[in-house]
């Protein structure tokens, strides 16, 4: 198998953990992160700094095909999806990544940039978007549906048929009862069980989750 190489954008956790899931004819080639003070993931490549960075890297490799990896985690789906976005634009491919320890049912869909990470499980007709992170354990059950950009933390179970709007949040550990709507931009809190809807832009905690008083 020919040998892909990466571009990562974002140096942080994530990153890390994206690293180790590359397969043995990965190769990182760059790095880039908004902040100047970063430290790079990898050893023999230099980290460099924004968009700047990223135009001199595709200078450099003009002649090559690239891929990218965009690893921003935590709720910052918005910035995911602007990157992923910026990569598309500059010709690269941005492959979804799945660890081989997670279970994606046959019949599930994963889209492009996205991540599965190790123990988490996607269940019958699953749909995740783009740019979507399902971390270290958590589960999305049957028929659910990721918009672009959600992130379910480690831990995370969401029961079966729920909707998660464009760029939500799942915090780790939380549960989200069946067939309920979390709303696009929303924050549940770690550890939380949500038992209605979510409006957008909410963010909720505790057991049954009620919104946070801003
Ligand atoms: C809910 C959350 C978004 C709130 O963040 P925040 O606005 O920065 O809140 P703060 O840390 O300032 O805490 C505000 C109050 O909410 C409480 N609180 C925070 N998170 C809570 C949670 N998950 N459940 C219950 N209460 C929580 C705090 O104890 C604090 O209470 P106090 O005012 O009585 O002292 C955040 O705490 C959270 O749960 N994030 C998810 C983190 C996660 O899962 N990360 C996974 C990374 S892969």
């Amino acid at each position: 198998m020919d040998e892909r190489r990466f571009v990562v954008w974002g140096s942080s956790g994530h990153a890390r953990v994206l690293r180790d899931m590359l397969g043995p004819n990965d190769r990182i080639v760059g790095l880039i992160d908004n902040d100047r003070n970063a430290r790079t993931i990898q050893n023999g490549v230099s980290l460099v700094v924004g968009i700047k960075g990223f135009r001199a890297l595709m200078e450099e490799f003009r002649a090559e095909s690239l891929s990218g990896l965009v690893a921003i985690g935590g709720g910052r789906g918005a910035d995911r999806l602007e990157i992923l976005d910026l990569f598309v634009a500059s010709g690269l491919e941005t492959p979804e990544l799945i660890h081989p320890l997670a279970y994606c049912a046959p019949s599930s869909t994963v889209g492009k940039g996205s991540h599965v990470m190790a123990q988490s499980v996607l269940a019958a007709d699953a749909r995740i978007g783009r740019g979507v992170i399902i971390n270290h354990g958590a589960v999305v059950d049957h028929e659910c549906i990721l918009a672009d950009g959600v992130h379910i933390a480690p831990g995370a179970t969401l029961c079966g048929c729920v909707h998660v709007g464009e760029n939500a949040f799942i915090g780790a550990g939380a549960t989200v009862l069946p067939r309920l709507h979390i709303g696009a931009g929303s924050v549940v809190g770690a550890g939380a069980t949500v038992t209605c809807d979510v409006p957008e832009n909410t963010v909720v905690t505790g057991i049954p989750a009620r919104p946070v008083s801003t």
